[in-house]
């Protein structure tokens, strides 16, 4: 046996060593992206990772070691890309004092840019020197698209009809059409430029094609902004049931120009406030006493935009695939759906979020909700028809058993999941 004292001295002598050659390796790293980045290469490079996994396992001489050799190599191959990721988002920020990232950790890493005119510096914190499909709807204007039509190396189109009815299978075939008959690698990328029906029909298509493709979301409305652009939630509609067929797929990048909200009509805009201070009354007395009370909103409307982007990143990060927290951003939703689709095309999902969030609330809570109701000037509650609005949800997706998880607001922040019977949730109607 030898003497444990003389071992960790050895041991220490090689972990020197390996601090010397960790530092080296990291500064080659650095000159492979620089490499790469003159060159538009991609970070990720998985046939030369196999390569040096396998090459260098070759040099294994005791091959008990082998599996352990290349947890250690794929670890540092990890740190390595990581490094290198880090310093590509560094290289693209441009310096702004009024440009936020914020950095969102789930299934993939991704970062969200919330700024004032940013779109015009479009390319330059994106990689847009390459194929690529924009897909927006015919009430956006074309002036944003500007800095992506000078820089992509091939720019494609797709324009769909502003509304819900757009989120359809024939559009999304028609996407898939559009790449597969122009020759779309994985390489390219698909961007998604409106509200939340064009960022979940784009971003739907960009995770199936060739089993997913890069994806950017400029989302324009607030409602996208704030909740449908981040998370990862992509989905189209089918047989009259809505984001029945869809996938999780993290965007590469999500850029916020809040500019883009100029030209948003005010009835949208406090619609979209509806999704925030959903998320703000479950979340943050704070944001919700600013949109209660700001006489103004549109001035603070980057604070709203962060906060309620804060408030969905720590919901995402937790609970990535909807199997606890997440659910409460269904707060006010049950009811809601029904709602939007029986008064479809006359009410907007905001507006019927914010009446849903009445019937999934205390008393205290609805005096909030009126509040709010009557501030921005949504449309009132009204008497409900019971058994259109079960026979709704009865067929809506959340509900193929007779419960349902259903959350409700005892008071600001405090929130709970119940599951219940779909009669305990009519005797609430
Ligand atoms: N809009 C709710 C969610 O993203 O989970």
């Amino acid at each position: 046996m030898k003497d444990i004292k003389e071992t960790r001295e050895r041991i220490n002598e090689i972990d020197k060593k390996m601090v010397k050659l960790f530092e080296e390796r990291m500064a080659e790293a650095k000159e492979v992206f620089l490499y790469k980045r003159e060159n538009n290469l991609p970070i990720f490079d998985k046939e030369r990772e196999d390569e040096v996994l396998s090459r260098n396992s070759e040099l294994i001489e005791n091959k008990e070691y082998l599996k352990y050799y290349e947890e250690f190599m794929e670890n540092l191959m990890n740190t390595s890309k990581k490094y290198q990721e880090e310093l590509k988002r560094i290289d693209e920020t441009p310096r702004s004092s009024s440009l936020k990232i914020i950095h969102v950790n789930t299934d993939k890493e991704y970062d969200i840019l919330v700024g004032k005119n940013i779109l015009k510096n479009f390319d330059k914190f994106t990689h847009i020197n390459r194929k690529v499909l924009l897909v927006t709807d015919e009430n956006i204007p074309r002036k944003y698209a500007k800095s992506i039509e000078k820089e992509s190396k091939e720019l494609f189109y797709y324009v769909i009809k502003p509304g819900e009815k757009s989120k359809n299978i024939d559009n999304y075939k028609a996407i898939l059409e559009l790449m597969t008959n122009n020759h779309f690698s994985r390489k390219d990328v698909v961007i998604a430029l409106g509200g939340g029906v064009v960022g979940d029909l784009a971003g739907f298509a960009a995770s199936t094609y060739m089993r997913g493709i890069d994806f950017y979301n400029i989302p324009t409305s607030l409602l996208a902004m704030v909740d449908s652009s981040i998370g990862g939630k992509c989905a189209i509609d089918f047989l009259g049931i809505k984001n029945i067929v869809g996938s999780f797929y993290q965007p590469n990048k999500v850029i916020i120009d809040i500019d883009t909200l100029k030209t948003l009509p005010k009835r949208e805009l406090y619609a979209g406030l509806a999704e925030a201070f959903k998320m703000a009354l479950c979340f943050d007395k704070e944001l919700a006493a600013l949109i209660l009370r700001d006489p103004n909103i549109i001035d603070n409307i980057d604070k709203v935009i962060v906060s309620s982007i804060n408030i969905k990143k720590r919901v995402v990060e937790e609970d990535t695939y909807e199997s606890g927290l997440r659910k409460v951003l269904n707060y006010g939703h049950t009811v809601g759906h029904a709602i939007e689709a029986i008064e479809s095309p006359k009410i907007l999902h905001g507006e019927a979020v914010a009446l849903g969030m009445l019937y999934a609330s205390s008393k205290e809570v609805c005096k909030l909700i009126n509040l709010f109701i009557a501030k921005y000037s949504l449309p009132k509650p009204k008497e409900l028809d019971k058994q259109k609005i079960m026979e709704f949800i009865r067929h809506d997706k959340k509900s193929s058993q007779d419960r349902i998880d259903f959350i409700y607001l005892n008071s600001a922040t405090n929130f709970e999941i119940k599951n219940i019977t779909l009669k305990e949730l009519e005797d609430r109607l």
